[in-house]
């Protein structure tokens, strides 16, 4: 009976999960074209992706290596999150212009901000190098030797193949290491801020609403790209001019209803669709647990301090932000691969993997995979939770001892390489770590650490503590570090390291912080870490095999490849869900919301006077629907983490959303995608248009865009 319920789950589950999936934009032709029709797309797929006429692709560059943007204009505009811009807002931010309170509109080009260190990148064409990477490799039993000459066919076939000289040649693995594909790309440098909403509306609900729908957020922010007078790119300069692309979105005035067909085009990071049970297992109970406990700790002892001291909550505000929303998205992910049954399922297809192999007669080449994988998961479990101890306590949570680990790294230099790259590597540190300083409170991080050591001491494999913190007093050796180490000021830690070489070693190696730390890292660098990658190294291996036997033995079946920060197309349509017993969620949501969620003076929900005045006077313009203005919305696009920015489209090629997270239910949707709860959850283009027009008065940037009434028979004329 239980195995009949799984089964039809399972069927139930493979029939629709037809819609999960990133897919390469070069390789759309046959199933998933045809899917992508039955879902309502009235493009052909030369539309989405085409190497010799422009297409989709060339309006849609990688932000910053780690988000989306797409261009929008013909004057080389982009939108992507607003938290994706955060660090360029907050770096021209001061106290008397503070753009991240107040928001930053450029009224005209001269007033756009130039960033430091911001690119993006366009893709020109993706070709299938597998056969020239793989070249003489298949002899190599060796893992390690195969990984390395891999390597080495890789750069001597970036540096070899034809490119132009401004643009470069990119290899990225797919599916595990069994096929590589080639990007020809072009980078631009010269990227500028354009605008950016207040923070009450870029960043409304915060960490609270962070992972969660029904959701109000109008995360996104404008950038320009500029080139040289030939349209390439060039670093900044007065003389560049906007950048004409290739293709820019058009704006869908006409919104979305639910079943809508969507299309999510952006650059995921990383996804482990893939993974046998056990893998899952041991993240459900040891390693996700592990890690939301020491963030829960770090966390709690943070916002205790943030409550009580305005400036501390200015110093950690960002830092709060980073360490809650992986800490916020764990949770939510092994809630989710729990409820959503992902281990038995797992294991159940398992069973019928290994029943296909039989019947293949493959059983010498793919019979014992399963059980190598739970061998070497057994085997690498001590290594994996204390490597995420080390890092999440020390290099992540803990900021003395973060910094202690950089000076460790200071002494390691000196050992391998000597005296002058010890010299460079100091200086540069202390260069480096001005910046940190102003941002750290010394009692705040002891009272973190305090709570830390303590967990590590109890918690985390005893083999691998060092003598000094078994059965450590953590509130005693907290004061002892804390009252005498020099890691805690900048002054103090400039002394520490001047002079000649041996006495900055020496002072270091007096300090208690750097004495704790080192311990720690000697027994990380020595008996976890070398083991981790070993057995790690195997794992890949196995994976790989697995990978390759999954996509011979489900011939008929689509495999996408696990997310790897590459173009990735992904599809679905707009649609609300359940997330738990009689409860429904309906997929828009509208400003009437954000007046329900204010809180006048809260600094996750309060809201800038002007945006209550015009809901009040419903001074909505044309971006209204039936009076009322969209927020946000949710569809059944398969995206992770890097997909944020990335432009939601229509089934015609326009854009309608700006994709920027999942929901709380769905987030386990990196290591098990379940159509039925995972939703990715985007900004209603209107919305950023009424923001624009209406709030901000940007009229000039309303004027560069093309808006469009796809869904009206006759295309009406723009509004003016
Ligand atoms: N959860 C989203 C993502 O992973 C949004 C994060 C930014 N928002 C925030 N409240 N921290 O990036
Ligand atoms: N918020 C994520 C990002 O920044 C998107 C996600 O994980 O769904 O890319």
């Amino acid at each position: 009976m239980r195995f009949l319920k799984l089964f039809v789950l399972l069927f139930v589950i493979q029939t629709q999960a037809q819609q999960g999936g990133m897919w390469v934009p070069s390789l759309l032709k046959g199933m998933n074209e045809t899917e992508m029709k039955d879902l309502g797309m009235k493009m052909s797929i030369k539309e989405i992706y085409d190497v010799n006429n422009s297409s989709l692709k060339d309006a849609v560059p990688h932000f910053n290596g780690g988000c989306t943007s797409e261009v929008i204009s013909p004057k080389g505009l982009i939108l992507t999150n607003h938290h994706c811009g955060y660090s360029q807002i907050q770096s021209h931010s001061t106290v008397e212009k503070d753009y991240l309170t107040d928001g930053f509109w450029a009224y005209k080009m001269e007033d756009e901000l130039v960033n430091e260190n911001l690119y993006v990148t366009f893709i020109v064409k993706i070709e299938d190098v597998t056969a020239a990477v793989l070249e003489g490799t298949a002899t190599l039993t060796n893992e390690a030797e195969k990984q390395a000459k891999i390597q080495e066919n890789i750069s001597t076939l970036s540096r070899t193949l034809p490119k132009e000289s401004w643009q470069e040649n990119k290899i990225r693995t797919f599916y595990e290491g069994n096929q590589y594909m080639l990007f020809i790309t072009e980078t631009f440098t010269d990227v500028r801020l354009v605008g950016a909403p207040p923070t009450s509306i870029g960043k409304f609900g915060s960490d609270t609403d962070n992972w969660v729908w029904p959701r109000h957020t109008g995360d996104f922010s404008l950038f320009r790209i500029y080139a040289d007078k030939n349209n390439r790119p060039a670093n900044y300069s007065k003389d560049n001019v906007p950048y004409t692309p290739k293709h820019f979105l058009p704006i869908s005035l006409d919104g979305v209803a639910e079943d809508d067909f969507t299309l999510v085009f952006g650059y995921p990071g990383k996804t482990n669709e893939y993974l046998p049970s056990i893998a899952i297992e041991q993240i459900v109970n040891e390693l996700n647990p592990a890690k939301i406990e020491i963030r829960d700790k770090a966390l709690k002892v943070a916002d205790g301090f943030m409550r009580k001291d305005n400036a501390i909550k200015i110093q950690y505000a960002s830092k709060y932000a980073g360490i809650a929303n992986y800490w916020k998205k764990w949770i939510g992910e092994t809630q989710g691969l729990k409820k959503s049954n992902a281990i038995a399922i797992k294991k159940e297809s398992e069973k019928v993997f290994q029943t296909k192999v039989v019947k293949a007669g493959k059983q010498k080449e793919y019979g014992s995979l399963l059980s190598d994988f739970e061998k070497n998961y057994t085997e690498i479990a001590p290594y994996a939770v204390a490597r995420d101890y080390f890092q999440e306590v020390v290099l992540r949570n803990t900021e003395l001892l973060s910094v202690a680990f950089k000076l460790y790294q200071l002494e390691q230099v000196y050992k391998a390489n000597g005296e002058q790259s010890f010299t460079d590597r100091k200086n540069n540190l202390i260069s480096s770590l001005s910046g940190f300083y102003k941002n750290f409170n010394s009692n705040l991080d002891q009272n973190v650490f305090e709570q830390l050591i303590d967990l590590y001491a109890k918690k985390s494999p005893k083999e691998f503590l060092p003598p000094s913190i078994v059965n450590v007093d953590a509130t005693k050796l907290a004061s002892e570090i804390y009252s005498t180490s020099k890691l805690k000021s900048y002054t103090d830690l400039k002394t520490l390291l001047t002079g000649d070489t041996k006495t900055v070693l020496a002072n270091l190696n007096n300090d208690k912080a750097f004495q704790l730390v080192k311990e720690l890292a000697d027994i990380y660098s020595k008996e976890i870490a070398p083991k981790y990658d070993e057995i790690n190294l195997r794992i890949s291996a196995l994976q790989r095999t697995y990978m390759k036997a999954q996509l011979e033995l489900n011939k008929d079946s689509r495999i996408f490849p696990d997310a790897n920060s590459t173009l990735r197309v992904t599809y679905g349509k707009v649609k609300g869900y359940e997330p738990k017993d009689a409860t429904v969620y309906t997929p828009i949501t509208y400003l009437d919301g954000v007046m329900e969620k204010y809180v006048p003076g809260d600094y996750e929900f309060d809201m800038p006077s002007k945006l209550i005045d015009l809901y009040n006077a419903k001074d909505y313009g044309v971006y209204a629907e039936n009076g009322k203005i969209p927020v946000n919305f949710i569809g059944t696009n398969h995206t992770t983490g890097g997909n944020s920015g990335s432009p939601a489209i229509d089934a015609k090629g326009n854009l309608v959303g700006l994709n920027f997270d999942r929901v709380w239910e769905g987030t386990m949707s990196d290591i098990y995608y379940d159509p039925s709860i995972c939703r990715n959850i985007m900004v209603d283009v209107r919305y950023i248009l009424f923001i624009m027009d209406k709030y901000a008065g940007a009229q000039n940037l309303i004027d560069e865009l093309k808006l469009v009434h796809p869904k009206k028979t006759k295309a009406l004329k723009n509004k003016k």
